[in-house]
């Protein structure tokens, strides 16, 4: 980018910094408060260079992995910020790290997430081509617990900026909480697969975790469906 287009990409980055802030809750609902500062100083993430989002990406990773905001942070062993590339088709959301994410670093790298793998190739997607995989909460919990209310609400400001920052076309959301969480509906997994929700105008598809799919495998079937309507969305966008 010349001089030029770099300093007209400063003067509407500083605009919206200070006159064009609007932010919505997890729900899409409007929100009056300040996000949480994340600990990278950067409000609005919606005009930037893409090698800008990368750098803001990388602060951001950073800041998860010296996170200390919520008890997981005292018994983790290593936070689990996310990986893929920006700008993808689809970000997959799962709830957070169990033992081989918390002993690696990476999320969905056990068993369950080489099954994750699979559903995406299906569609042709994947973490290295054109998908981020990230949890709900970043730092395992204890016994591969869900995570409670205060360790949700302490890390939703780091997906929220993730969101923002690499600005996926579609969202799966795996399993009951990060579907709760992300569509803002308080109901089961069977009635959330039901449509198709919306956060900050990016659809989102919500299906079944595949622990649970690898412990009943009747719950393929509804996987495929969501899949399926997954690409059509990412098609048609
Ligand atoms: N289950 C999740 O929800 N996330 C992971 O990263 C691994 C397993």
């Amino acid at each position: 980018m010349d001089t030029q287009h770099e300093h007209l990409y400063t003067l509407i980055e500083d605009y919206l910094r200070s006159g064009y802030r609007r932010r919505t809750t997890p729900t899409g609902a409007p929100s009056s408060e300040e996000p949480a500062d994340t600990g990278t100083g950067h409000v609005d993430d919606r005009i930037v260079t893409g090698e800008e989002r990368e750098r803001r990406l990388s602060e951001l990773v950073a800041a998860i992995r010296s996170c200390n905001m919520c008890p997981l942070s005292a018994v983790r062993n290593r936070a689990v910020p996310g990986v893929g590339v920006l700008d993808p088709l689809v970000m997959v959301i799962g709830e957070g790290p169990g033992a081989d994410e918390d002993r690696t670093g990476q999320p969905f790298v056990g068993r369950a997430g080489q099954f994750l793998d699979k559903w995406l190739e299906a569609i042709d997607l994947s973490r290295e081509k054109n998908a981020y995989i990230t949890n709900i909460v970043k730092c395992r919990p204890p016994q591969n617990r869900d995570p409670l209310p205060d360790e949700r609400e302490a890390c939703i400001p780091y997906l929220e900026r993730q969101i923002a920052l690499v600005r996926p076309r579609a969202i799966l959301t795996v399993g009951r909480i990060s579907g709760r969480v992300v569509c803002g509906v308080d109901t089961s997994m069977g009635e959330l697969r039901k449509q198709t929700y919306q956060y900050r105008g990016v659809p989102v598809v919500a299906t079944y975790h595949p622990s649970a799919v690898l412990r009943n495998e009747t719950l393929k079937r509804p996987v495929w469906e969501d899949l399926k309507r997954l690409r059509d969305i990412c098609d048609r966008s």
